[in-house]
């Protein structure tokens, strides 16, 4: 298939998702998406325009921290409903559907339902079909205050709860259906499934969006966004820039300049595999700045975490400036922004206010000269952008790597960093995650790395003392990185690699386990 063809492809079998500003509405995108459909989330007040360029063939309308009834709460446009393709309104959703086609919705600050509720199938429909039969009770997530009082001309329940009396609702006939309850939660257990039989059985998808489809679209729109400019990457060895990078050169080829700004503060061998990945195996144009001794230098003396970390941001946007004015310029900045990295939240009296989390922009840059930015990652989650890198035939290396903070090792030093502890450090952390691939086990982990103390403690070793640091081992597991749960290894393995540690690296005569879950403790140690 042509380029063209499959992004008109995707631009003729997508979902529509408006977004009311509920906390949970990326996760109908990830559901959508799993049902192997594109989907694209545009807040409430954007979505005529983006209705216009998607022409999807069936719309989501979101939950909502808002109440249907308050003075100037959201509402869909009212073209949507007279568009001849399917709806699907999940909790504010479904009340903001009723309310705008005729029904009523009553505000109820006393007793809404939070948490799980069962909902009784009292009607057939094509939505659930052969999924749910009418008799059975089902397992749904329910939170929301307001309710439907009075279904509008058309709709009829199809489930109820007991504190729901239309906790499901349909209109056969349009196509539109409504729930109070959340399918996009995994406390609905069916809810995935549920959302699959909307995008496939009823607005009639055939479910064969895939990575390949998206790599050809996006490289179509970077070269049309980019044209004959030219781009810039700053490549961290992460998994997100990785991607971007050979996704964008792979679009424009040597149009693309990457910079990888090496502070020092890398894992053992980091930096050369970048280095090799790039250059040599993908002939990407790439910037190698060595800047150890800079970094190391501004880091003498500081031992205040935000001290650190604010001076590797700030020194890091200068090399990367400094580097980019060298080879001329850029037209873009090519970044890894991810889906959760996007938060659009929306305001319901102004404007839809976009926040973006400022750690993955290269800070101020694409303002002060001028750039504008490429992100392709934008509409994925990390897991996805795992299996891009795989389509796109990147080694298992870099995909599946464990993510990795910017101001790098130096936040795994309490206390002052120095080319000596990063040296320690760095043999250690080889040590663990050696041993943790090994036992298969890097990937059932998010993240796992080694810590360096600014404790020295009293050892012995053959006939003699030793008065050397200690060293903390860390493992989490997590989604998302915004909690975590620490990784539950077993004794054995643990004692093994403190013996390795202790007699293979010298400086450290003791490892601990840290057994914090995220909250209270952070992943990272500073
Ligand atoms: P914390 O320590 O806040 O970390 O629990 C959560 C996740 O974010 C990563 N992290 C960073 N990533 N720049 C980054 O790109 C940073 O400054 C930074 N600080 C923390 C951390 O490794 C974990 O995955």
């Amino acid at each position: 298939m042509s380029v063209s063809s499959i992004a008109d492809k995707i631009v003729s079998e997508s979902i529509l998702i408006v977004d009311f500003g509920s906390q949970v509405t990326q996760l109908i995108a990830r559901r959508v998406r799993e049902a192997g459909v594109y989907s694209e989330i545009v807040p409430f007040n954007r979505a005529e325009e983006a209705f216009k360029r998607l022409q999807p063939k069936g719309i989501i309308l979101s939950g909502s921290p808002a109440s249907v009834v308050a003075e100037g709460s959201p509402r869909a446009p009212e073209s949507f409903f007279k568009a001849g393709i399917p709806i699907f309104g999940i909790c504010y959703g479904q009340q903001v559907m009723c309310q705008q086609l005729g029904g009523k919705v009553t505000a109820n600050d006393v007793d809404g339902e939070f948490g799980r509720a069962f909902i009784d199938v009292i009607a057939p429909s094509p939505l659930f079909e052969n999924l749910w039969q009418v008799g059975e009770k089902h397992q749904v997530w329910m939170s929301h205050a307001d309710r439907v009082e009075a279904l509008p001309e058309g709709f009829k329940p199809i489930a109820v709860s007991d504190g729901a009396p239309f906790a499901l609702i349909a209109d056969e006939k349009r196509h539109f259906y409504g729930m109070q309850f959340h399918p996009e939660v995994v406390h609905t257990p069916d809810g995935g499934k549920l959302i699959a039989h909307f995008v496939h059985e009823i607005c009639g998808l055939a479910g064969d969006w895939t990575m390949a489809e998206f790599r050809q679209t996006k490289i179509a729109e970077i070269r049309k966004q980019v044209g004959k400019g030219r781009v810039i990457c700053g490549l961290s060895g992460g998994v997100d820039s990785s991607v971007t990078a050979v996704l964008v050169h792979e679009a424009i080829g040597d149009q693309l300049t990457c910079v990888f700004v090496d502070h020092g503060l890398m894992r053992q061998g980091e930096a050369e595999q970048v280095v090799s990945l790039f250059r040599e195996h993908y002939g990407i144009k790439l910037v190698h700045v060595n800047a150890e001794d800079r970094f190391l230098a501004g880091l003498k003396g500081v031992t205040d975490p935000e001290t650190k970390r604010k001076f590797i941001g700030k020194a890091f946007i200068e090399i990367f400036e400094e580097e980019a004015n060298k080879i001329g310029g850029a037209d873009f900045l090519a970044q890894g922004t991810l889906y959760p990295d996007v938060i659009e939240s929306v305001s319901f009296l102004g404007g839809p206010s976009v926040t973006i989390k400022s750690h993955h922009n290269v800070g101020g840059l694409p303002e002060r000269m001028n750039m504008q930015l490429v992100e392709p990652l934008r509409e994925l989650f990390k897991d996805e952008v795992r299996d891009l890198g795989r389509e796109l035939g990147m080694p298992d290396v870099f995909v599946d790597r464990h993510p990795f903070p910017g101001p790098g090792l130096a936040i795994r030093i309490p206390g002052e960093v120095t080319k000596e502890r990063c040296d320690i450090l760095r043999k250690a952390d080889a040590v663990y995650l050696e041993e943790i691939r090994n036992a298969g086990l890097y990937n059932a982990i998010w993240q796992a790395f080694a810590v360096l103390l600014p404790v020295r403690t009293v050892g012995v070793m053959g006939d003699g003392r030793t008065y050397d640091s200690v060293c903390a081992l860390r493992a989490v597991t997590s989604t998302d990185g915004m909690t975590a749960e620490i990784y539950p290894f077993q004794p054995e393995f643990l004692a093994n690699v403190a013996t390795r540690i202790v007699n293979e690296v010298r400086g450290i005569n003791r490892v601990t386990y840290d057994f914090t879950s995220k909250p209270p403790g952070t992943i990272e140690w500073e």
